[in-house]
């Protein structure tokens, strides 16, 4: 097996970090990833060869969760891992008791939106200039009952 998925943990977050920096275009710091850790949010990492391409964090409020952040290394993309990390992680979610999983995405970013409505996701609402910056932007609101 070429990919493994697993939970992140503290010596995990330089790799993350560094995807971060080359997929978003408001990157997390390092030092908002140790606080999601250590605040409890839950945090998946997907191997490939046994190097870290990609990641997911989610903080489940059961029944509620909601998913903070999700990217595969740019390198690996159009493999079917993103659609992979997800599909794990809704059932992460279902495992532990979750019936409805939230989530905001920036309203350019058809790429993810397809990602989750091909996951079942519905467009629920849109929150106007949801995302600061040098460009302020709209966040499409999603859910999904699992
Ligand atoms: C969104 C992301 C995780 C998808 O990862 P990926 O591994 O390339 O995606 P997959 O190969 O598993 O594709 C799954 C689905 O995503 C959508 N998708 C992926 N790449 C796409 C593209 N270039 N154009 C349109 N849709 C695309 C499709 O629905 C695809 O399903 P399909 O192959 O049946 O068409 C990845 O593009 C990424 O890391 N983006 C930057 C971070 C990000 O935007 N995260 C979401 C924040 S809310």
């Amino acid at each position: 097996m070429r990919t493994k998925i697993r939970p992140a943990s503290l010596g995990d977050i330089d790799s993350i970090v560094e995807i971060e920096n080359s997929t978003n275009l408001m990157p997390w710091t390092k030092a908002q990833f140790i606080s999601s850790m250590e605040v409890g949010h839950y945090s998946t990492v997907l191997e490939y060869d046994e190097a870290i391409i990609g990641f997911a964090i989610y903080s489940p409020v059961i029944p509620e969760s909601h998913l903070l952040n999700i990217a595969i290394d740019p390198a690996y993309h159009r493999k079917g891992l993103g659609d992979k990390l997800l599909k794990h992680v809704i059932l992460q979610n279902k495992v532990i008791g979750v019936k409805v999983i939230t989530l905001e995405v920036r309203v350019s970013n058809l790429i993810a939106i397809n990602l989750y409505e091909k996951n079942g996701f519905y467009k629920d609402a849109i929150r106007q200039n949801y995302y600061s910056g040098p460009e302020k932007e709209d966040a499409l609101l999603m859910s999904l009952k699992i």
